[in-house]
């Protein structure tokens, strides 16, 4: 888990609901890869966007914008994929049945990904529109159950999400975090927004 602190001039879309006053100091995530391949232009009208995934290590997040949305990568150690079907019960979807976003059929899986370990989803909380904030490590801390297993918790009515982007039940936000279109071009070469050869 990162300690940077996210220019906050560019998250535009963590302004874009009523719950901006809300937001805070609370944020902290990986800053955003700047090294992208598209252009900005091509970025803006939707293109896809391709990551370097080969520094991420098991435990650690980072942020990419694709479509002026944060896409988060999630490298889950063991532990934290072990964890993942314990907690179906206290999941509002946990086999990602609801439709308002549809999962791709890769992804319609318990880990919610192609593969176990790498988590890809787009980081806005599906209630209205924040971005949660990272609380990867388990254990009893503020705003949080006791028996909390790590995930991520949205500051502006206080939505929270399993490590597999779950949304817990009897929480505001009403679906699952959106997993978009990827796929791998190589083990350490990500597409976010193409998925044809997935
Ligand atoms: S925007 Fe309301 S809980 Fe996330």
């Amino acid at each position: 888990m990162s300690n940077s602190t996210v220019d906050a001039s560019k998250r535009t879309w963590l302004i874009a609901s009523s719950c901006a006053g809300a937001v805070g100091a609370g944020f902290v995530a990986v800053p955003f890869v700047s090294s992208f391949q598209p252009s900005e232009r091509a970025k803006a009208a939707g293109a896809a966007v391709e990551v370097d995934i080969s520094a991420l290590q098991p435990g650690e997040k980072m942020t990419v914008e694709w479509r002026g949305k944060p896409v988060w990568i999630l490298k889950r150690t063991p532990a934290q994929i072990a964890e993942l079907p314990k907690i179906d019960s206290q999941l509002a979807d946990p086999k990602s049945e609801r439709k308002a976003y549809p999962i791709p059929d890769y992804a319609n899986n318990e880990t919610r990904s192609i593969k176990p370990d790498l988590l890809v989803v787009v980081g806005i909380c599906s209630h209205l529109g924040c971005s949660p904030t990272d609380k990867l490590t388990p254990g009893p801390q503020p705003s949080l159950p006791d028996d909390w297993h790590g995930g991520f918790l949205c500051p502006c009515h206080g939505s929270t999400f399993d490590l597999a982007g779950r949304v817990y039940k009897n929480k505001p936000a009403p679906d699952n975090l959106e997993v978009p279109p990827h796929m791998y071009l190589s083990d350490t070469r990500l597409l976010i927004g193409e998925d044809k050869k997935a």
